[in-house]
């Protein structure tokens, strides 16, 4: 079945593009326990997501459902502050609305960011990790249902993610921060519960780097319509089974908390460098 996703949020986005005080460059998703990156760009004018007509509701603690649109030294930002899960039994043409929401908007590029386990034994808890790549196999079908693999292009700019150049300029950005940044491979997973053991052990063996629930729906969105996209990871935690500890979603935001100030320099001088 193929949506037609401008129908279906066409309020909202009419209503956006009535609101907006300025139309934005770049896109910026933060995840768990991340939000406090917008304290530290000058916002000039947010929207909660539950005002906005057709827009749904986020339930998870620390995803506050807030869209601001901001300007950091020049650039204009949107950012998104709360994220919609599969797990929260939203459809994927639910998932991707940051991104569906910043194409309408015009932004060439969006930088999604995410709380993830490690599963490489080298990741420890704090380390930030650029997705090189990643496995989306458990929603391939859904997702090329919702986009719609209709021509060519479309077919090759599915997977087109990340972006070799917006990948370089988060090097390049690392490196000028003097922060070590790790990369893997971000293998998607649909929840609701963290993994088993068994699972890890699997993702392990066939490349998985990091593990996260979110992120790759947005970015294949993103890519099927032409924009940049990329992914900074927080390893939050130990993928099950890799520490004893058992996992729980307080650990992934006082961790996420804990890093705020390293992502946030990365995330602004990634945003200067742009
Ligand atoms: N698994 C899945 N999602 C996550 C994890 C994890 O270990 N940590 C943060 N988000």
């Amino acid at each position: 079945m193929n949506i037609d996703l401008s129908f279906k949020y066409k309020a909202l986005i009419d209503h956006l593009n009535n609101e907006k005080p300025l139309e934005p460059d770049f896109a910026l998703v933060l995840g768990s326990g991340l939000g406090g990156f917008a304290n530290t760009v000058y916002v000039i004018k947010s929207f909660r997501t539950k005002d906005l007509p057709g827009y749904p509701e986020s339930t998870v603690e620390g995803h506050s459902g807030i869209i601001h649109f901001a300007e950091y030294e020049k650039k204009k930002l949107l950012l998104f502050q709360g994220r919609i899960h599969f797990y929260e039994d939203y459809k994927l043409s639910e998932c991707i609305l940051p991104a569906f929401i910043a194409n309408k908007l015009n932004c060439k590029i969006i930088l999604l960011t995410n709380a993830a386990g490690g599963i490489n034994r080298q990741f420890k808890p704090g380390d930030l990790m650029l997705a090189d790549s990643f496995n989306g196999i458990e929603i391939k079908k859904e997702l090329t249902e919702l986009i719609g693999i209709s021509s060519e292009k479309m077919h090759n700019d599915f997977i087109n993610f990340p972006s070799t150049e917006i990948n370089q300029i988060i090097r390049n950005s690392a490196v000028e921060e003097r922060i070590d940044i790790k990369e893997g491979v971000y293998w998607y997973s649909k929840g609701p519960s963290y993994e088993t053991p068994a699972e890890i052990e699997m993702m392990h063996r066939f490349g998985g780097d990091a593990v996260g629930m979110s992120t790759v729906p947005e970015a294949v969105f993103a890519a099927s319509v032409g924009m940049k996209a990329a992914s900074i990871s927080c390893i939050t935690n130990y993928a099950a089974g890799i520490s004893k500890q058992k996992l729980t979603h307080d650990e992934v935001t006082e961790t996420a908390n804990r890093v705020e100030d390293k992502f946030s320099r990365l995330v602004r001088r990634i945003i200067i460098s742009i």
